[in-house]
C-alpha cells in the first residue's frame, strides 16, 4: 500500500515524463504550487539545461525554481507556455477542480491561462464525484471580506477567513465550506461577479485539460 507521499512522488516523475518531450532551449514552463508541484520543481531540476526557464504561481515556488537554478521569467516577459503542471485540492471526472489551498489561486489562474495544456497532478485522494468538500478558497480585496461573506452564504456557504495569511498579492482568503457544487462553471462566474472578489479557487470555466492521477494501480491519464 503506497503512501500518499509516494503517490505524489509517483505523479511528480509522471508529469516529468510528460513534459521532457516538450522541452527545447527557447521553451519556458508553467510551474504552480503545493507539495505535489514542489516534488515536480525538484525532479526537473536534473533537466535544466534543457529549457529556457519557468513562469510560476507564487513566491514560494519561484524561490525553489531560483535555488535550484532554474530561472524565473516574469509572466509579463512571456506570451504563451505549451504546458503548465499543477495540483489540486479537489478534481472531479470532467477535470473542473477546486485550487487554492496553498493560496495561490490567482497566479495560478492566471499562469494557467497562458498555457497551450493545464495538466493537473494528484493523487487519487483529491477525485471526487463533487466539488465542495475541500472548503472554497476565494481571494478577496480586503475592505470588501464582510461583504463577499454575505454573498457567499447565499449559494449556501459559510465563509471563514484564513487566519494569519496574506497572498502574494496583498490579498485575504475566505474559506467557504458547506458548498455542494454541481454547477461549478455558473458558480465560479457568479462568485468571480462580486465586488471585492479577486478570484475564486474554481478552476470550471477553464478546467484542467489532461490529469495525471496517481492511484494505488500506477497512474492514470483522465482527459477533459
Ligand atoms: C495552491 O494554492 C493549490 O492550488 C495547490 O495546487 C493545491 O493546494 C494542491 O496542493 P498539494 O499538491 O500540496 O496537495
Amino acid at each position: 500500500m503506497l503512501t500518499q507521499e509516494e503517490l505524489k512522488q509517483k505523479v511528480a516523475r509522471a508529469a516529468l515524463d510528460y513534459v521532457l518531450p516538450l522541452l527545447a532551449p527557447d521553451v519556458v514552463i508553467g510551474i504552480g504550487t503545493g507539495s505535489t508541484a514542489n516534488l515536480f520543481i525538484d525532479g526537473l531540476a536534473a533537466h535544466k539545461h534543457l529549457f529556457k526557464g519557468a513562469v510560476s504561481s507564487s513566491e514560494r515556488s519561484s524561490a525553489r525554481l531560483t535555488a535550484l537554478g532554474i530561472h524565473v521569467f516574469d509572466l509579463n516577459q512571456i506570451d504563451r507556455v505549451p504546458v503548465y503542471i499543477d495540483g489540486a485540492d479537489e478534481i472531479d471526472a470532467g477535470l473542473n477542480m477546486i485550487k487554492g489551498g496553498g493560496g495561490a489561486l490567482t497566479r495560478e489562474k492566471i499562469v494557467a491561462s497562458v498555457a497551450d495544456r493545464f495538466v493537473c497532478i494528484v493523487d487519487e485522494s483529491k477525485l471526487v464525484p463533487c466539488l465542495g468538500k475541500f472548503p472554497l478558497p476565494i481571494e478577496v480585496i480586503p475592505m470588501a471580506i464582510a461583504e463577499v461573506s454575505r454573498r457567499v452564504a447565499r449559494f449556501g456557504g459559510t465563509a471563514a477567513l484564513r487566519q494569519g495569511f496574506t497572498t502574494d498579492n496583498g490579498c485575504q482568503i475566505l474559506d467557504v465550506s458547506g458548498l455542494r457544487i454541481e454547477s461549478p462553471a455558473e458558480l465560479e462566474a457568479q462568485i468571480n461577479n462580486i465586488a471585492g472578489v479577486v478570484t475564486c479557487g474554481l478552476f470550471a470555466i477553464a478546467g484542467a485539460d489532461v490529469a495525471l492521477l496517481s492511484t494505488q494501480q500506477g497512474v492514470q491519464t483522465l482527459y477533459s
